[in-house]
């Protein structure tokens, strides 16, 4: 099934493209001929792109500014865009963040705030949104998890689990959407360049060693593979080979052998990782 050609009065709302992945999404929707909103906090950034992408590729760009953890953030969403008269066709639940290092050490506002924007936040927009466009008969949600929602990530255990239900509840959605016009599909990347890993308090070269070399997809690539696998309605995609296998095997493998392995080799969990100042 092909994406929902675009019109004047419809767009294709991406979370988390203040940088990343989700700019790069933009960038990939933009030029296909669909509108984008740009959504999350970092306002400038956003201004930014879409004055990018409209100049580049002749689209209308909206941003929106919102704190996807905070509950009465999000529900100014839907407002802020019949506001400015859309519809919304496409919605990219891409916003995202980890944070590194064992349970017991974290901070738990931290991590509830991510369990906020990772989890509770794809529910609530995609709750907002998929009546609508099944009543169109006309829609496409694009939601990002990880090659981590394949098995548990002790060292960033919450952000694994966070993923898995990204990835369960997106599977599930689909399937409930199967013949109403609306697809689903799940975007899990390996390792990807961005600000990620400074998000999560790891420094470029603790980010780079701690996978190797030949998992790392960038970004552009990242979103032009989510976005064909969004045109053809494929429920799951996983860029770069590597990370296929890799997630096939952790599909395969018994947790009481992975689990191990992964927690040694993991970079927070090492002996000699020290937490970052503001990483939690
Ligand atoms: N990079 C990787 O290796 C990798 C691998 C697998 C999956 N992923 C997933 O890919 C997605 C994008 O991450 P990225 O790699 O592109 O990292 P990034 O460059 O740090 O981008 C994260 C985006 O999420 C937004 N965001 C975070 N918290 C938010 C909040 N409370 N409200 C609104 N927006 C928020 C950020 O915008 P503001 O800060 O401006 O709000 C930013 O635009 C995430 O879901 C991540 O889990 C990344």
């Amino acid at each position: 099934m092909a994406l929902p050609t675009p019109k004047e009065n419809t767009t294709a709302v991406v979370t988390g493209s203040s940088s990343g992945i989700g700019a790069d999404i933009a960038r990939e929707l933009a030029r296909r001929g669909h509108g984008v909103t740009l959504v999350a906090r970092r306002e400038d950034r956003l201004k930014e792109l879409a004055d990018e992408l409209s100049q580049t590729h002749h689209v209308r760009t909206e941003v929106i500014a919102a704190d996807l953890t905070d509950a009465t953030s999000r529900a100014e969403i839907p407002g802020e865009i019949e506001r400015r008269q859309l519809t919304v066709d496409i919605l990219v639940n891409n916003a995202g963040f980890s944070t590194m290092g064992a349970v017991h050490k974290g901070a738990r506002d931290t991590e509830l705030s991510m369990v906020r924007t990772n989890v509770e936040a794809v529910v609530d927009l995609c709750t907002l949104f998929v009546a609508g466009m099944v009543s169109r008969h006309r829609g496409a949600i694009l939601n990002t998890a990880s090659t981590a929602a394949f098995q548990p990530l002790p060292g960033q255990a919450v952000y694994g689990a966070s993923k898995a239900f990204v990835l369960s509840y997106g599977r599930a959605l689909g399937v409930e959407l199967k013949g109403t016009g609306v697809t689903v599909t799940t975007l899990c990347p390996g390792p990807v360049e961005t600000g990620f890993a400074e998000v999560s308090g790891l420094t470029d070269q603790e980010a780079g060693e701690s996978l190797p070399k030949f998992m790392w997809v960038p970004p552009a690539q990242v979103a032009k593979a989510a976005v064909d696998a969004l045109s053809a309605g494929r429920p799951v995609v996983i860029p770069g080979s590597a990370n296929r296998i890799g997630a096939l095997l952790a599909h395969l493998l018994p947790n009481s052998l992975l689990l191990p392995v992964l927690a040694k080799q993991h970079p927070a969990l090492k002996g000699t990782w020290k937490e970052k100042p503001g990483a939690h």
